[in-house]
């Protein structure tokens, strides 16, 4: 069996494989609530036979959305439709993940695809549009064309705090397996982290220990919200690819303490603030992966433009990461898993694919020729 199918536990869960989803905002709620967009977007990933799928970056506050399309768990209604998504990727094999997050002075921002805030009144109201000024831990905007946030003072930071322990409670009553905390690009809590956004001149700012300080009250708080028996992973930037900004030695010291306070895994992305010169290419976050694995003494997934089988094999054969994340090739090949067990396995792989497609699939390859069984 290849390493990308062997099976891997994470306290009481055991993914049945090691290639996962990483989280993926869909801009496609209204006032955070899950639909059935975010259903078949996430089911088809269950379908296609990853280990792990993870909701997109899911809000704990109104104001900590990065749009007004973005999934929230800061009220009880938004439980249901997580729920419902969370039992489908479970009853089709992948073990349900989500990610809960705070976008600080990156909240309020337009819809990707449309670049800015262009929505006629009735898409408004179709849409619920919202807008807000943001919370940063500095009066700093994220760029020119940002909102200008509000520093959040010590009552502002705890109901920050407490918001993410109430969508703790409210992840596990929507029965998923894992959360992800997300304190990666840019958004409040690496804002906090990263010399680049975080001027602070109390006890959170200045020294690498005060920057880490209240991402890892968070993670404190979070971590002893859910329940033991489930694992919790960071996700992180590992670097700003900023001078002056996040360095590796930063994130080694950050990754240690998440460690300690007990996360299981740490997803090592990277970036997040404007000006950042990121070497973009195939497997360009891997060796990032890597250290933080070997010098934290962690498990980590490896995220970014990791897109075939084989590459993916060898970053776990290779002892660079413990998981394999996908998030733009996982859209374009929601059945990429199926597919890389059947180039990289021999024997029955159809067993993997739901009864109602392999058979047919089988039948398919055999008409072609690709298979003699
Ligand atoms: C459409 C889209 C939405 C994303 N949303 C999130 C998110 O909610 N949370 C997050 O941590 N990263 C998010 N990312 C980053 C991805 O999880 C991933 O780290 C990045 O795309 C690099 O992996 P890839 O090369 O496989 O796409 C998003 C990426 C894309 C393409």
């Amino acid at each position: 069996m290849t390493k990308l199918f062997e099976p891997l536990a994470f306290r009481d869960l055991t993914l049945k494989n090691r290639a996962i989803v990483a989280p993926m905002c869909q801009y496609s709620a209204r006032h955070g609530v899950a639909n059935d967009w975010h259903l078949v977007h996430l089911g088809r990933f269950a379908i296609g036979g990853f280990g792990l799928v993870i909701v997109e970056a899911t809000a704990v506050t109104p104001e900590g959305r990065i749009s007004y399309g973005d999934l929230g768990l800061w009220d009880d209604t938004q439980i249901e439709p997580l729920k419902r998504i969370a039992d489908f990727l479970r009853a089709n094999g992948a073990a349900a993940g989500i990610q809960l997050a705070h976008a600080g002075r990156k909240a309020s921002s337009p819809i990707p695809w449309r670049g800015k805030f262009n929505e006629t009144d009735d898409e408004k109201a179709a849409l619920a549009f919202e807008s807000w000024t943001p919370v940063a831990p500095s009066a700093e905007r994220h760029t020119a064309s940002s909102p200008l946030p509000t520093e959040l003072d010590t009552a502002g930071m705890a109901r920050v705090r407490d918001s993410f322990v109430a969508a703790v409670h409210r992840s596990d009553a929507a029965g998923f397996d894992m959360i992800e905390l997300h304190s990666a690009h840019g958004y409040l809590l690496n804002q906090f982290l990263s010399p680049i956004a975080n001027h602070r001149r109390d006890s959170y700012g200045g020294s690498r220990e005060n920057r880490m300080r209240f991402p890892l009250e968070i993670a404190a708080a979070v971590r002893a919200a859910w329940p033991q028996s489930k694992p919790a992973f960071a996700r992180i930037s590992t670097v700003d690819w900023i001078e002056g900004g996040v360095t590796v030695e930063d994130s080694v010291a950050y990754a240690k303490q998440l460690k300690s306070l007990g996360y299981d895994l740490i997803h090592c992305s990277s970036s997040g603030f404007d000006g950042a010169r990121i070497p973009v290419g195939p497997l360009y976050q891997v060796p990032l992966a890597e250290v933080i694995r070997s010098e934290a003494g962690v498990p980590t997934a490896a995220v970014g433009l990791i897109t075939t089988a084989t590459e993916a094999e060898s970053i776990l054969q290779s002892g660079q990461a413990d998981l394999v994340a996908l998030a733009r090739q996982a859209l374009d090949d929601p059945n990429w898993p199926l597919h890389a067990q059947r180039e990289l396995e021999r024997g029955d792989v159809y067993a993997s694919w739901p009864n109602q497609a392999g058979y047919a699939v089988r039948n398919k390859d055999r008409a072609l020729g690709l298979i003699k069984t």
